[in-house]
């Protein structure tokens, strides 16, 4: 018996996990409490929030378990600016006060920050009560949580493991084995070579922001051309066989400064970065293309070294590189692993989980049964509909069976909560029967309303999943663009994804396996495309984007790819049962599904985040369990000051 919390801090994005004798109860991200987007602060709000998920308080807790090695990170810091001196001289003394005044006295902040979930306030009360706490206080290493949270919560009883990042302490990608309950890592790239830190430097580069436009590249990436791959592989990079990198560091300034890039690198390209918020030209495009091209490239020489190195027939990811969703799909295509699993939150807010797993598997030596040595998963599922059965209702799908619970891993509102929050405010609504519900979504859905849908418990990792999403009709033209600007108020560019029943998902897409946490992009399948005139071949850049290119256009992206989400009745019954009604009135099974937000702000996390968003923006009805919101009938929102000021940009 043992319950172990996993914290991870003080980056980008902090996160809690507590598991209770291996079993993931509760696992969250700091920023949907505090609503700072990408939150670095120790995670008080989401420990307090995991502790009461199993009616525990922190002082009940046995192991509490950080995410990296403080001192490590710090040795890294030290060395490379001593390598690259006096040039970093002004971002290591920017770094200085926080490691000296947080991360290197890590033992004490933590207790004393522990103590806070218990309502503690005071600082000098709060030092003092957590000094009691008798809890074993341990350390992993970055990767090691990473590959941690990859292995231990996928299906497999054996697999390969990869990681890839942008840097941890020393190491920015990692490969190895995981079996049973061990993991061993075999190799890793060092900093300040990385994939990560190269995408990143591209990211930073087209005028977006690291560690959170990186999602935005990725999305520009088709309406560009891959121009510069030569001139990358020319100057900036040489990618060996097993694709580990060697960076040519002198168009690269994040080792000594405050910057990505330099002015090397702008003389490369042509010019200074673009500024945030300005313009995107053709230019950013094609660097984003480009910048793909060679992730794609150097994914795929990656996973077939692991592939070949550790002769394992399944692969587990994890790192922030893993959310590149493009790449992943083209792993799963390409290189010949039976099957790959994906930590849903990929990035630093999974080591939370991957410590809290590797405590109680690798620390404490508990063993692990693989849901496919329980035979409750089998990798015949790839095959999907086995049955060949086309009856919706039947499930005749073999269970998906992982450690994530399907990622609703965050808080649940009761009916009874929310209907106190409701009338609280006096605000209108119709409550609807658990049965009623899907047909009543389905209708305002095929009626082109746009709809916030919060139900269930939040999704743990950057995406929605059907638990705080804003959902629409795919088969309108105009979806894509009145989303972006009218309720979420971000790039049109931008492409949303597709929610689509398991069970039909090879009849409208080119993939015939679970993609539950929207990680693998595929094609929207052949017949469900609509074939372009020669004008509308001939479009350049974002004027492709209001081409109808399928009879889903508001999920498929301009070279006809989408990032799908499979839904399975068994994960997320209400989600499964209002696209099921939507499929049964349109013959369409497919609804878009984009992240409950506005640009800039996190996810929402309760029925008042929810509302405030909703009434914000141009959502046509809110969906809070059962009670449903009319924006027609709501009184106006008042606010003190203009909420768009709030939010900074991302
Ligand atoms: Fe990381």
């Amino acid at each position: 018996m043992a319950s172990i919390l996993g914290i991870s801090a003080f980056y980008h994005d902090s996160a809690a996990c507590l598991v209770v004798d291996g079993e993931i109860v509760a696992a969250a991200q700091e920023e949907r409490f505090t609503r700072v987007k990408h939150d670095y602060n120790f995670p008080v709000n989401a420990a307090r929030y995991c502790l009461s998920e199993a009616n525990l308080k922190a002082e009940n807790l046995d192991y509490v378990g950080f995410y990296d090695k403080p001192l490590l990170k710090f040795d890294r810091l030290l060395e490379t600016y001593l390598d690259y001196a006096p040039a970093g001289f002004s971002s290591f003394l920017k770094a200085l006060p926080l490691w000296m005044k947080e991360k290197l006295w890590m033992p004490d902040l933590i207790r004393t920050e522990l103590a806070k979930t218990g309502g503690e306030d005071d600082e000098r009360a709060a030092k003092k009560l957590g000094k009691q706490f008798q809890w074993k206080l341990l350390f992993g290493d970055h990767h090691e949580s990473h590959a941690a949270s990859a292995f231990y919560p996928s299906p497999f009883e054996e697999a390969a493991i990869l990681t890839i990042d942008g840097v941890g302490e020393w190491a920015t990608s990692s490969i190895g084995i995981g079996k049973g309950n061990e993991i061993t890592l075999l190799k890793e790239l060092r900093f300040p070579d990385s994939l990560g830190l190269l995408y990143s430097a591209f990211t930073y580069y087209t005028g977006f922001r690291v560690n959170s436009g990186e999602y935005k590249v990725m999305g520009l990436a088709p309406y560009g051309e891959a121009k510069y791959v030569s001139v990358i592989k020319d100057k900036l990079l040489e990618v060996r066989d097993d694709g580990s990198l060697k960076m040519n560091h002198e168009y690269f300034s994040y080792s000594q400064g405050l910057r990505m890039t330099n002015g090397a690198f702008d003389k490369l390209f042509g010019g200074p970065p673009r500024k945030p918020e300005s313009r995107i030209t053709q230019r950013e495009m094609d660097l984003a293309r480009s910048i793909q091209v060679i992730t794609e490239e150097v994914m795929l020489k990656m996973t077939n070294h692991v592939h070949k190195e550790t002769g394992m027939k399944k692969l587990c990811m994890a790192g922030g590189v893993a959310l590149n969703c493009v790449a992943n799909g083209r792993v799963l295509r390409e290189v010949p692993f039976a099957d790959i699993w994906i930590q849903p939150a990929a990035g630093d807010a999974g080591g939370a989980l991957g410590i809290a797993l590797a405590i109680w598997h690798r620390y404490l030596g508990n063993p692990r049964t693989s849901p496919e040595a329980a035979g409750t998963w089998k990798s015949a599922q790839r095959n999907g509909n086995e049955n060949g059965s086309n009856d919706w209702g039947n499930n005749s799908l073999t269970a998906y069976a992982d450690g994530m619970k399907g990622s609703y891993l965050g808080p649940r509102h009761s009916e009874s909560e929310i209907e106190k929050f409701l009338q609280s405010k006096n605000l209108p609504y119709k409550k609807y029967s658990r049965s009623e519900l899907p047909g009543v979504v389905a209708d305002l859905l095929a009626g082109g309303k746009i709809i916030g849908l919060h139900q269930g418990r939040m999704e743990f990792g950057p995406r929605a999943l059907g638990g705080r999403s804003i959902i629409g009709d795919p088969r309108s033209a105009e979806m894509q663009s009145v989303m972006n600007l009218k309720i979420k108020y971000r790039e049109s560019f931008r492409p949303f994804a597709p929610s689509v029943l398991r069970e039909r998902v090879s009849d409208w897409f080119e993939l015939d396996t679970d993609s539950p946490y929207m990680l693998l992009v595929a094609d929207v399948a052949g017949t469900r495309r609509r074939k372009m005139t020669a004008e509308e071949e001939a479009l350049w850049g974002i004027e492709k984007l209001n081409v109808k290119r399928s009879e889903i256009p508001a999920v498929t992206h301009v070279d006809y790819s989408a990032r799908i989400q499979t839904v399975r009745r068994d994960t997320n019954p209400l989600y499964w049962e209002i696209i099921e009604a939507f499929g049964k009135k349109t013959g369409c099974p497919v609804v878009v599904n984009t992240s409950f937000n506005v640009r800039g702000e996190p996810i929402v996390c309760t029925p008042e985040d929810s509302y405030r968003c909703f009434m914000r923006t141009e959502m046509d009805f809110l969906v809070l369990e059962t009670c449903v919101l009319d924006k027609r009938e709501q009184p106006p929102l008042v606010e003190t000051k203009d909420w768009r000021t709030q939010f900074k940009a991302d």
